[in-house]
């Protein structure tokens, strides 16, 4: 076995097309040699949403560049990878079958081995790659796709505790946004303008709090949001800043609390299910990008002793460097594929807990 593997990380799951490679030595910290990602944005703008055709059409004619890209930044050649890492789902088809067959291609073409991976694993096992995470560990993944509490025991074991029944937290910050007229991604928007803002102001539910379990509601909230803004301008005409800020300071202290509150349900469901305390806490995906969400989820791992791990935003975002760790954690564990490996727009984490009802920008998948 290489005590030292060097993998080519390719994702192409929603609307990022991103490529890395990520060398890594045993007993040393992984080592990001390169991570290249194009995002779509601007391609989608004027639709609302992410288009699959349009995205699936980008991700083909990019995916090429991003590798290129990512190699020449990381000064290494096709030669030099010892295996290939695909997301392979969960996410929108179109998109994964360009990078699935993308990757099966340089495959045949290298002889060099093929992992397929599944995209929340990728986020999940991210915490390995920038802390050296040891498992088992707590994870939350919150993004404009997934919001869900994992049991982190293995690189191909998870117990999913609880996520979202409804809208993912970035895609009520993007819709809120949108209601709001700000830019898109919502999210850093909302943040922005939430800083001058009075979280007092208005008084957003907060769904599902006290209630057992960790499972979240959002889609609530964005509709409470909607409303407070209409009820505002049947009053007084337009919404001016000051209102527009308060708007949005009160919308983020709302998924705040709900998410720091459910994170602690989530500890004890961690306790139920494994039998041990969480030692570490990791989040992932771009809404814990958010600082007054990593704030108050910072505070929360003091109050439990647990390792509060935050990696840094772009290692959050979708990337193609959390798809190669997560090809090495495989590659170690002989978990290597096929030409047969299929694109999989739904691959739950843990195939054993009930299926939750929520949907994403991706549609249903967790
Ligand atoms: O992980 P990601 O790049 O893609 C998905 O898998 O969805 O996350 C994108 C989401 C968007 O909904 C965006 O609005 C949100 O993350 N986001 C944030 C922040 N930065 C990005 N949400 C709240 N606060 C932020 N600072
Ligand atoms: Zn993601």
């Amino acid at each position: 076995m290489n005590n030292t593997l060097i993998v080519l990380g390719l994702e192409s799951s929603c609307d990022d097309t991103a490529a890395a490679v990520v060398r890594h030595e045993i007993g040393k910290p992984a080592d990001v040699l390169s991570s290249v990602v194009h995002n779509q944005g601007s391609l989608h703008s004027g639709y609302g949403g992410v288009v699959p055709e349009i995205a699936a059409r980008a991700h083909a004619e990019r995916l090429d560049y991003c590798l290129e890209e990512a190699l020449v930044e990381s000064d290494k050649t096709l030669d030099d990878a010892d295996a290939i890492a695909v997301t392979a789902g969960p996410g929108l088809i179109g998109g994964l079958l360009a990078g699935v067959s993308f990757a099966k291609g340089l495959c045949a073409g290298s002889g060099k081995p093929l992992l397929g991976i599944n995209h929340l694993a990728g986020h999940a096992l991210t915490a390995r790659m920038t802390h050296d995470a040891e498992f088992p560990y707590l994870a939350l993944l919150v993004s404009g796709g997934h919001c869900q509490f994992l049991a982190v025991l293995g690189a191909d074991r998870f117990i999913r505790l609880g996520g979202t029944l409804d809208d993912a937290p970035g895609e009520a910050f993007d819709k809120s946004a949108r209601t709001l007229g700000l830019p898109q991604p919502g999210g850093p928007s909302i943040e922005k303008v939430a800083s001058s803002g009075n979280k007092d102001r208005f008084a957003f539910p907060r769904p599902l709090s006290g209630k057992q379990g960790c499972n979240m509601s959002f889609s609530g909230l964005k509709t409470s949001l909607v409303r407070a803004s209409e009820s505002l301008e049947r009053h007084g005409g337009r919404s001016t800043e000051n209102d527009v800020a308060d708007l949005c300071a009160s919308f983020q202290a709302a998924v705040a609390d709900i998410i720091v509150e459910k994170s602690k349900t989530a500890f004890e469901a961690y306790f139920e299910r494994t039998g041990h305390q969480a030692k570490a806490f990791a989040v992932c995906g771009g809404v814990a990008a958010n600082q007054s969400i990593r704030a108050g989820l910072s505070a929360l791992c003091s109050e439990t002793d647990a390792m509060f791990i935050a990696p840094e935003a772009r290692f959050c975002t979708d990337n193609g460097a959390m798809i190669a760790w997560a090809g090495i954690e495989h590659y170690r564990l002989g978990l290597f594929d096929d030409y047969s490996l299929p694109a999989r727009p739904r691959w739950p984490l843990d195939t054993e807990s009930a299926p939750l009802v929520g949907f994403g920008k991706r549609g249903a998948k967790s």
